[in-house]
């Protein structure tokens, strides 16, 4: 499906309408060029689902932790830009977070590709000419 943010005015009419459609998909690839607008978007997805923690752009930490205060859940956000070596990712024990049930929203995950799951949902965000974004996605 796609969904159009036409902009930041209504991220989180798009972020509702994604995850009506999320469906029990737990882990979602977010493929999309710098300043595409993958954390912006992950952020008002995690704040419709009930995280009031400050979400940033996980610079540092290749994984920041979430909890949900509406249902207590946890929701892993990754962002895979800097790792340097597969060997980090397999250090971070990547396994106990994408089969863990739990939400998992990883960026840069064209950097981890192999070790995606295979039930990882691939969502893509494109910058259009206008400003706007497109989040485009397959979810079964
Ligand atoms: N839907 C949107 N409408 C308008 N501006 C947006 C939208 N989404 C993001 N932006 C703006 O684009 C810039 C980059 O956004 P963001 O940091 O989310 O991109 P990113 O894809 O996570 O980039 P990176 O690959 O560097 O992590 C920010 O200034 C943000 O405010
Ligand atoms: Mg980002």
């Amino acid at each position: 499906m796609e969904i159009k943010i036409t902009s930041l005015d209504n991220i989180h009419e798009a972020a509702r309408q994604f995850i009506t459609a999320m469906g029990d998909n737990t882990v979602f690839a977010f493929y999309g060029k710098m300043g595409a607008g993958k954390t912006t978007f992950i952020k008002a997805v995690c704040e419709e689902l009930g995280v009031t923690d400050v979400i940033n752009s996980p610079t540092f930490a290749i994984v920041n932790e979430y909890r949900s205060d509406k249902d207590g859940e946890l929701i892993y956000h990754f962002d895979f830009y800097r790792i340097k070596k597969l060997e980090e990712v397999y250090d971070m024990g990547y396994e106990d977070y994408f089969y863990c049930g739990a939400l998992c929203f990883i960026e840069w995950p064209e950097l981890v590709e192999e070790l995606l799951p295979g039930d990882a949902v691939k969502v893509c965000i494109e910058e259009q000419e206008d400003g706007s974004r497109t989040v485009r996605f397959d979810a079964e």
